[in-house]
């Protein structure tokens, strides 16, 4: 079975061609990054007219990198949720398009499931990595999503059967990394700069709150992201030094409520493994923490598929198909779509 999925729910414009829901035979992405990184962050409307003029370049590129035609395909699986509305739209209704004309039937995926399905895919020419072997298919397994949209731990206890245990109450962890590596002068995406600079930084040199929540699988940033403003104020303009020390201290505030929180929860629910997925899972430091806290197996998503990609769409959508989900041609987008 051969799924085409589509995704351009934030700055990425993906297609790829997925086998059986695991084998990747292409994944194309084009990324906005570096045009969203003059305005700081990303610029909606600039991001669907992107969106428009890259999707159908991008899923030719797709088919073509996948030796296979409309016809080869068994179906088509489209992001309809959660992300920017604009750019939603460009993916769904040229998804909608394609399915109808090549005869073929639309799935519809949830863009956090396909984060998820992410941890099941491979290509041929993976090599093997016996420190991050893949997601075992035994459940219940426990999500840790952490994204620039999002930050939720959710209980998966089996294909399609989700169950959140908690979540932020303000900022998403990517958010704050953006937003706070904006303060520090670092470039966007402000995930990548941060780790980049923390490398060099000491964590105890600046003492920055955590929000632990007790109680809870619920998590807060927007304290965190105060203090650190607060912190700037008493430097004119902050040294190499400050920023690295501020980066390093920011990113073991956030990680170790991350992974603490993360380890809890595999432990209450005696977890079969635990799933790292979204772009702050690409975190080194987020992934050795959770590997120290948590006594059940770890599986970070590899880190080419950790940003948003069509591959993980194809992924759930297969799933999604073989469970009999067929979207009528007026489905609509829901920005704000929730997994459980
Ligand atoms: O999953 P993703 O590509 O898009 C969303 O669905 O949001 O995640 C993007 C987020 C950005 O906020 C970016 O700063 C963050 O992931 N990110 C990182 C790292 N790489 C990307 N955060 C921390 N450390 C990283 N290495
Ligand atoms: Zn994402």
């Amino acid at each position: 079975m051969r799924i085409l999925g589509i995704e351009t729910s934030c700055d990425e414009t993906a297609a790829a061609v997925v086998e059986d829901g695991e084998r990747v035979l292409s994944n194309v992405v084009a990324s906005q990054v570096d045009l969203h990184a003059q305005y700081g962050g990303v610029f909606p409307e600039l991001a669907s007219r992107m969106h428009v003029e890259a999707i159908g370049p991008v899923t030719a590129q797709a088919l073509q990198e996948a030796h296979v035609g409309w016809s080869d395909l068994d179906a088509v699986a489209v992001t309809y949720g959660p992300g920017l509305p604009g750019s939603l739209l460009v993916g769904l209704n040229f998804a909608k398009g394609a399915a109808l004309s090549a005869g073929l039937p639309l799935v519809p995926v949830n863009h956090l499931e396909g984060h998820l399905y992410a941890h099941w895919l491979h290509t041929d020419a993976r090599e093997a990595a016996p420190d991050n072997p893949p997601a075992p298919r035994d459940f219940p397994l426990l999500a840790l999503i952490v994204s620039g949209g999002h930050t939720e731990l959710i209980l998966m206890r089996g294909h399609g059967q989700y169950e959140y245990l908690g979540g932020t109450l303000d900022d998403a962890a990517g958010e704050a990394f953006d937003k706070v590596a904006r303060m520090l002068g670092l470039p966007y995406p402000g995930g990548p700069a941060i780790e980049r600079a923390a490398r060099q930084g000491n964590p105890h040199a600046c003492d920055l709150p955590r929000a632990w929540l007790p109680g809870t699988y619920d998590f807060s940033f927007s304290g965190l992201k105060t203090a650190v403003m607060r912190a700037l104020r008493q430097y004119h303009e902050p040294s190499p030094r400050v920023i690295s020390d501020m980066a390093a201290a920011f990113q073991v505030s956030v990680i170790e409520v991350l992974a603490e929180k993360t380890a809890q929860a595999a432990e209450a629910h005696r977890v079969h493994g635990v799933l790292l997925s979204g772009g702050v899972s690409a975190n080194a430091t987020l992934r050795a923490a959770v590997r120290a806290r948590v006594t059940r197996s770890v599986h970070a998503t590899p880190l080419w598929l950790c940003t948003d990609n069509g591959a993980m769409i194809a992924a759930a959508g297969t799933y999604r198909y073989q469970a009999g989900a067929r979207a009528a041609w007026d489905l609509d987008i829901e920005p704000g779509l929730r997994l459980a």
